[in-house]
């Protein structure tokens, strides 16, 4: 007989985008209704540099959210990132990881890093610490040339600097992390488990259907269900919930980003589901990821009931709208 009801450790959200000001308020709630922690994106308008600015932004997040949500904050690296800085960020309890963004490869991160090797002293401090590095891992659409051309270097360079590679799209991705050092793991999102590129075209053009990296061919996206529901430690979750107004997204230049966070388990689990594995979501959503970033792990528990549930096809933010992922 089917599973009707699973009950699990709170889930953690190790990849999130949370905004600022008006969409803050409205987007943070949902994330807190689902998950215990969440790893902030530091990729704001000006990015968030400094440990006084993560400092500030955290307290609006806490704000937002209300009680029981607990935001763990990222420094945005930049080409002359402080290595002390890192260091007074991370042994303030302020800063949990730093992310790398290469310079121009999605929102906001022109002023990302041109060169990794223009960071090689921050690097070399984090690992140090044991401060994680959160990467962006692709450049024009392609994971595999990322993985050639600058993570491998990086893995072998830095061998006990951890290292996470966000939201992996691609068989050769799943594989690098697979075959990688322990100090190597990868976070996964909804969407990336759920749909591949014919979605972003399915009889028009689908703006909600977009983001980056952006959905891959058919084999790629089994390649990474294989993976979420493998039961290796090495992958957890990671929504990259990322909104953008409805107007920001249909537009003749569309913004990145699937705003996923209103059924955000509810998507992983029926997955995990659908793959005969609900007996590895807990691990996948819960466990893995406080282990790789040497946090505790929650102690609350959700459950999940199976029942059809039906997403609206928008909701309310900022004076205008959000359409989430599976709206309708
Ligand atoms: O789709 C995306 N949206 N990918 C990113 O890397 C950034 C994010 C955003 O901030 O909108
Ligand atoms: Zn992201």
């Amino acid at each position: 007989m089917e599973t009707q009801s699973i009950t699990i450790r709170r889930p953690d959200d190790w990849h999130l985008h949370l905004r600022d000001g008006e969409m803050l308020k409205a987007v943070a709630p949902y994330t807190a209704r689902q998950f215990a922690r969440a790893i902030v994106m530091p990729n704001l308008t000006p990015p968030v540099t400094t440990v006084e600015a993560a400092a500030a932004y955290r307290d609006r997040i806490v704000a937002a959210a209300g009680p029981g949500f607990t935001p763990l904050m990222t420094c945005y690296l930049t080409d002359d990132a402080s290595p002390d800085e890192l260091e007074r960020g991370h042994a303030e309890g302020v800063w949990v990881a730093a992310k790398l963004y290469p310079a121009h490869a999605t929102t906001n991160s022109a002023a990302g890093v041109t060169d990794v090797r223009n960071i090689a002293a921050a690097l070399e401090r984090m690992q140090r610490i044991g401060m994680p590095l959160l990467i962006h891992g692709e450049v024009t659409d392609h994971e595999a040339v990322f993985i050639e051309r600058i993570l491998q270097h990086l893995v072998r360079d830095f061998p006990t600097l951890k290292i996470v590679f966000e939201h992996i799209t691609t068989r050769d991705a799943a594989q690098f992390v697979a075959d990688a050092p322990g100090t190597v793991a990868a976070t996964i999102t909804p969407q990336h488990l759920i749909i591949n590129r014919n979605a972003i075209f399915a009889g028009g053009i689908r703006p909600h259907a977009y983001c980056l990296p952006v959905a891959k061919r058919e084999q790629h996206r089994l390649a990474v269900r294989r993976a979420a529901v493998s039961g290796s430690p090495k992958f957890f979750l990671g929504t990259d919930s990322a909104p953008h107004l409805r107007e920001a997204k249909e537009s003749s230049c569309g913004c990145a980003g699937i705003f996923n966070a209103p059924y955000a388990l509810e998507s992983y689990a029926t997955v995990f589901d659908e793959e005969g594995a609900l007996d590895r979501l807990e691990a996948f959503a819960s466990e893995n990821g406080a282990r790789f970033y040497g946090l505790p792990l929650n102690e609350g528990r959700v459950t999940l009931e199976r029942a059809d549930v039906l997403v609206p096809e928008n909701v309310p933010a900022a004076g205008s709208s959000l359409v989430p992922f599976h709206a309708g």
